[in-house]
């Protein structure tokens, strides 16, 4: 089916020229009714046309192309077996076209399902990718699959190598805790390497295997790394970051000035630790100690699982992607007919500090940016609302930085708030204090019956000033039967010499927010009744007592990305300045599958 929509968005490629103006405006009027029936759809996220959706799999940017696979049940809106690597293709993280199913349960290895997994790029740009497949009798083996054809920029189809499975369950680990094969990297001793997520005893673990050829894989003594008292970890991924460049780096880079994230999915959040990767010993030693618990680095502080994140070599830099769960029922999700995004991509590298990462939507999104509402220098005083008025405040990117002028008037903190989102809970939005909470109202009504509260709260402690960043969905929606949880974290900054900064990505049922220039992330799903669409709003806020300045205010109405079958290709193909090709790129791609499919219709 997809290959007829690349089919026609080929031909409509073509025909660029004569215009199809008409058919452009009439599938807008289609999808504003389609956005009255459902409200949560979301204009810039990462979406499949229906149906569930979760890990990202297999990233990788190949001939030109970023390449998403995902997680995806084509059978229904909730999370089943049959589950297929479903395959996606941008030019530029922002629009996306749907193409056929990359992998689909068929042989005796992976007849279940095809679970996660990762692709890596071997040397002379020949790309593979390993997968979990869940076998006849629900045992969890690791897969290798290679592209039919490696001149296809799309990399369409997929061959399953025929000695599948590579690696099975090793002696003493349950076959049902044991997937999700990283990229592999590379070592100077000629082999190559993977981790596969495990747990056994309470105890989660990384285990490491390596290969000379890819194809035969032996596990090492010892696991990569292991931490007692989890779950089982889920989508292990391990990389090196820079620590005197925010550039990215090749999965495979390892040199003095190298730093290494073991980050892994347990306890439904996603967990990272920086630390030293010593190849020879195969050892991983980490900075800090992870406990699994509060005050342990987490990817994201809100709903956001098994992330994945790859090397982009065209702008140097590293791309993080992450499921977004619902927070609805599942009658919800089967009324809706669709479950689950994806987070906004984010470009990720460690901090100056060197001591947590650092995370910012990938500056494409800069693309969609329409109509922008300035603020300058605005006093907050204490119990009052400002209105960000005249953007599509269902569908906008804010940012926004404050400033305390009487720090020392701050309250003071109780050493035994230690764990922030138990603090964000007991201190919510409702709740006035002396700094905070200030921040911003976002999917609000007019009279605020309904709203998400992403906001501060800034706490006097022994010789520094505390930061807490809380995200307040009890009064996202009128409705109850949904997750309300409020999220929080420390922000590690000092607000005596730094502002306070929060960027907002808010999208109709997702709000993504970046608290100190991305040193916090926290993502939430929302689903109100009123603050939909046009009729709802963006506010800043402050409900403390001491008054706050806003230096300044931008908020941006964002298009929407083109995310879908041909149609999405055909707004790329309208934008050639974008990649300086002279030609629409799939055409110029491949042209001879242009052609054939234009006759064809
Ligand atoms: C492989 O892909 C290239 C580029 O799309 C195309 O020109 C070629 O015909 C394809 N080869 C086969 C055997 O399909
Ligand atoms: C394991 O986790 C539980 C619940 O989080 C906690 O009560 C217990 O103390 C932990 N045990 C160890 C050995 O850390
Ligand atoms: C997804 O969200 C639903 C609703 O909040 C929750 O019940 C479920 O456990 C979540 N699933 C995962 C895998 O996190
Ligand atoms: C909003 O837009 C309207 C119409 O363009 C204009 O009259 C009004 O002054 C604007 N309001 C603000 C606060 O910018
Ligand atoms: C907000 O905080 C107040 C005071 O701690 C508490 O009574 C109330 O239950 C909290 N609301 C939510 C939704 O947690
Ligand atoms: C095309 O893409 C470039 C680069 O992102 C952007 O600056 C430009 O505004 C786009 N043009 C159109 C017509 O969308």
């Amino acid at each position: 089916m997809a290959t007829l929509f690349l089919a026609i968005a080929c031909l409509c490629c073509a025909l660029l020229s004569c215009g199809i103006g008409a058919e452009l405006e009439g599938s807008q009027s289609r999808s504003i009714a389609a956005a009255r029936e459902q409200p949560y759809r979301t204009s810039y996220h990462f979406q499949s046309p229906r149906n569930w959706l979760n890990d990202p799999n297999g990233l990788m940017y190949y001939k030109g192309v970023y390449h998403l696979f995902y997680q995806y049940n084509p059978h229904s809106a909730l999370f089943s077996n049959g589950i297929v690597w479903a395959h996606s293709v941008s030019y530029d993280l922002v629009n996306w076209v749907h193409l056929n199913h990359a992998l689909e349960p068929s042989e005796p290895f992976d007849v279940k399902s095809c679970w996660s997994g990762s692709a890596t790029i071997l040397p002379g740009s020949r790309p593979v990718i390993l997968y979990t497949g869940i076998d006849a009798n629900y045992r969890q083996v690791q897969n290798l699959a290679i592209p039919k054809n490696e001149s296809d920029p799309f990399l369409q189809e997929w061959v399953k190598f025929s000695q599948n499975p590579i690696i099975v369950p090793p002696i003493g680990i349950e076959p049902d805790n044991f997937r999700d094969p990283t990229t592999a990297w590379w070592g100077p001793d000629g082999k190559w390497r993977i981790i596969v997520g495990s747990w056994r005893d309470n105890i989660g673990m990384a285990i490491l295997y390596q290969s000379d050829d890819f194809f035969h894989w032996s596990k090492s003594e010892h696991p990569l790394f292991t931490l007692s008292n989890t779950s089982m970890w889920e989508c292990p991924d391990f990389f090196p970051v820079s620590t005197d460049s925010t550039n990215g780096m090749d999965t495979s880079t390892l040199n003095p000035s190298t730093k290494h994230v073991m980050k892994a999915s347990f306890n439904s959040h996603d967990y990272y630790v920086l630390g030293t990767y010593n190849l020879e010993l195969e050892r991983f030693s980490p900075d800090d100690d992870l406990k699994g618990a509060s005050p342990d680095l987490r990817l994201d502080y809100g709903k956001y699982y098994a992330s994945k994140s790859f090397f982009d070599s065209a702008k140097n830099r590293r791309i993080l992607f992450g499921w977004v769960n619902e927070s609805d029922s599942t009658e919800d999700d089967i009324a809706k007919g669709w479950s689950g995004l994806q987070a906004f991509p984010r470009e990720i590298w460690l901090d100056r500090s060197g001591k947590q990462l650092i995370q910012w939507p990938v500056e494409e999104i800069k693309t969609l940016r329409d109509k922008n509402i300035g603020v300058k220098s605005l006093g907050l005083d204490g119990g009052s609302t400002y209105e960000v008025s005249n953007i599509t405040a269902s569908q906008v990117d804010v940012e926004v930085a404050f400033e305390l002028p009487k720090l020392e008037e701050a309250e003071l903190m109780d050493p035994n708030w230690v764990d922030p989102q138990i603090l964000c809970s007991e201190k919510n939005a409702s709740v006035g204090g002396m700094y905070g909470p200030f921040g911003l109202l976002a999917l609000a009504t007019k009279d605020l019956r309904e709203q998400t509260a992403i906001f501060f709260r800034v706490f006097r402690g022994h010789n520094r000033y505390i930061v807490l960043m809380c995200s307040d969905q009890s009064r996202s929606s009128l409705r109850n039967e949904i997750d309300k949880t409020i999220y929080g974290a420390f922000l590690d900054i000092d607000p005596q010499v730094e502002k306070i900064s929060l960027r907002t990505l808010i999208d109709h049922s997702i709000i993504e927010s970046f608290g100190g220039e991305g040193k916090v992330c926290i993502t939430s799903r929302v689903y109100p009744v009123l603050a939909i669409d046009e009729a709802a709003r963006v506010y800043t806020f402050n409900y403390g007592t001491l008054s706050v300045r806003i230096e300044r205010l931008d908020a941006w109405s964002m298009r929407k990305a083109r995310i879908g079958p041909g149609e999405s290709l055909v707004s790329q193909c309208e934008n050639l300045s974008f990649r300086g090709s002279e030609e629409c790129p799939s055409c110029a791609a491949s042209p001879s599958h242009c052609e054939e499919s234009a006759s064809a219709i």
